[in-house]
């Protein structure tokens, strides 16, 4: 998703500015620009796709003399990703970089039309600009208060006026923005990881925030009156972005898996009682897109079959907008990596709206998601870039795992908790050893990698594990994939088995293999070719199966899941495909 940052200091803004547009292209874009400016002139200049074609670019322009600058990182919502619609944009005397999407531009951009104002491009943002413009006073804090209540949606922008060239502003709402204090000079991004080279010093801003940002001062002002911010000094380790030598990092986030288990886990199998005990609750709402839902489909079985607590699972972008009907005590759980996904942002503010309790389970400590929840329980993942999430998606797993565990040791309903903490304790190990054994899953991925169509069948919890390696197989090796619950495979899907097709079954939930194996009997006598992943052989001689350690269901997706990461992984390798940054995905879905 579109990403910014801004400068304001003694050195040269462009240096600063393209080091922080680098530390945000794991979000995903197809365009970058820059706006730089003196006392006097104000230099704009924008390139499609990668960073470095921006630097081809500037290579050829002398900045040198440049201290102030707004930068921006584009992935297209409004118009194609082409030069013109790249940030930044800008009407009059303002120019403006943004992230996020103005839900009333058409409507706004039709009636500056009618009053003679011309546009370039087709953005929503080129919109606000011109709305700035338009309403430039001597006051700007009156200016930007008074666009504010205009425009609808969601926004972090970042502004600089020609005629006052000492100055930069933001404003926000429902888009991340922080600010990063330095000495005689000051900072502000969608992100906190584009300007922690610089300062560990930073506000995070509220809806509705304006800042007004000049080298040495920065004032802050809320609904049109001016206010206090909170500084927090955070230290964060700015090294964690090299690959270690690995090819790309999502192999080395796999890798990485063992040590943020143990990790994340430690401190609780330590003390079990810091594990939040959700006794009290009636009824339990998971929350959350993508990956990080599925974590949460592995969480609402093991809620139900083995805490006997009613749960459910659903997407933040649905959740949002439903007639969520709260009968008993529910808790409503958000699950996020970046803690700055849109729909789960506005879901959790929904339920909190609607008096729910909230506890989220989030990787980055200063995200939005982790300042609004009720509770947090943080994993440890550490930064993770591969835009397709792996250790934090292992983590959420093994969180909402324990919250299970300890749901259904509060209620009785498990006995010998000395054996389930144990073993939760081994889970690094196995974690490593099924990693360990990756020229089995390569075998396996090379097979596969011409397939046009890949299905994944399981029931339950080996469902939820399905829906998590389908994701992962076609998001990064763009093989069209679909996860059944197996039993649902009659009822239409049958049809498009053939000899062609490769299925995934996977096999781990005990109470329920007979009927799994049927449906993998099924397909194999329409000719599919299986790949099946179980607790023992089935000894039928295929010589596609792997078989994983016999844990309990408490752990068990912990060692599958990392099997399915490596096999997308060495898939989407052997098609030669853009594994950390497939084509028109953002890490972190800050809009809706
Ligand atoms: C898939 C993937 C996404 C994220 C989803 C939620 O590999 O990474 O599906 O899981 O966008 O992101 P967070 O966890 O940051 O809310």
């Amino acid at each position: 998703m579109c990403g910014i940052v801004g400068y304001i200091g003694k050195n040269k803004a462009e240096d600063v500015l393209i080091l922080g547009l680098k530390n945000l292209e794991y979000r995903g874009y197809d365009s970058s620009g820059i706006a730089l400016t003196d006392n006097n002139n104000i230099e704009i200049i924008k390139s499609v796709g990668k960073i470095k074609n921006l630097e081809e670019k500037l290579k050829n322009i002398n900045l040198d003399k440049y201290n102030i600058g707004l930068a921006h990182t584009r992935w297209a919502t409004h118009g194609e990703a082409n030069l013109v619609n790249a940030h930044p944009h800008s009407s009059g005397n303002v120019v403006i970089v943004h992230n996020g999407i103005i839900e009333n531009a058409k409507e706004l951009k039709a009636s500056l039309i009618n009053e003679g104002i011309k546009f370039n491009s087709e953005t929503d943002t080129e919109v606000v600009a011109a709305l700035i413009n338009k309403y430039l006073d001597n006051d700007i804090i009156k200016t930007l208060s008074k666009v504010i209540g205009i425009i609808k949606g969601s926004y972090a922008l970042g502004i600089m006026i020609k005629n006052i060239p000492d100055k930069l502003y933001v404003i926000k709402k429902d888009s991340p923005l922080v600010i990063g204090i330095g000495k005689d000079e000051n900072f502000f991004a969608s992100d906190i990881c584009a300007i922690n080279m610089f300062t560990n010093k930073f506000v995070f801003l509220e809806d509705n925030d304006i800042a007004e940002i000049s080298k040495d001062k920065i004032n802050y002002y809320s609904n049109g009156n001016k206010v206090d911010k909170k500084v927090d000094t955070i230290d964060i380790d700015v090294n964690s972005k090299s690959k270690n030598g690995y090819p790309h990092y999502m192999l080395k986030e796999i890798n990485e898996e063992p040590m943020v288990l143990e990790k994340t886990l430690k401190p609780y199998l330590e003390d079990f009682s810091s594990i939040p005990d959700l006794k009290g609750y009636d009824e339990i709402h998971i929350v959350a897109c993508g990956s990080a839902m599925y974590a949460g489909m592995i969480g609402k079985t093991l809620f139900e079959e083995k805490a006997n607590t009613k749960a459910i699972c659903e997407v933040a972008s649905e959740y949002r907008y439903k007639n969520n009907i709260y009968n008993n005590k529910t808790l409503v759980i958000l699950i996020s990596q970046s803690g700055e996904t849109a729909d789960t942002i506005a879901a959790l503010k929904k339920a909190k709206e609607q008096g729910q309790d909230t506890l989220a389970i989030v990787n980055v400590k200063t995200s939005t998601i982790a300042r609004l929840a009720d509770k947090v329980v943080f994993i440890e993942a550490g930064e993770e870039i591969a835009v397709a999430t792996t250790k934090a998606y292992l983590l959420q797993v093994a969180i909402i795992s324990l919250l299970a565990l300890k749901l259904a040791y509060s209620k009785k309903l498990i006995d010998n908790i000395d054996n389930y903490i144990a073993e939760f304790r081994n889970i690094p190990k196995l974690v490593k050893n099924v990693i360990d054994r990756e020229n089995e899953y390569k075998k396996i991925a090379k097979k596969i990698k011409d397939s046009e169509n890949i299905f994944f069948i399981g029931r339950r919890y080996d469902y939820a594990m399905c829906l998590e390696g389908s994701l992962k197989l076609k998001e990064v090796s763009y093989i069209h994939s679909e996860a059944y619950p197996s039993g649902e495979l009659k009822h239409g899907t049958i049809s498009l088995i053939d000899d062609k097709i490769f299925v995934f079954c996977i096999l781990t939930d005990e109470e329920l293999c007979e009927k799994s194996i049927s449906n993998i009997i099924e397909v194999e006598s329409r000719g599919a070719k299986t790949v099946i992943i179980s607790r023992k052989s089935l000894k039928q001689n295929r010589n596609l199966e792997i078989c994983v350690d016999d844990v309990s269901q408490f752990v068990i997706s912990l060692l599958v899941v990392p099997i399915l990461q490596l096999i997308a992984y060495h898939t989407a390798v052997n098609r030669g495909c853009d594994v950390d940054k497939p084509k028109n995905l953002a890490k972190s879905v800050t809009v809706e």
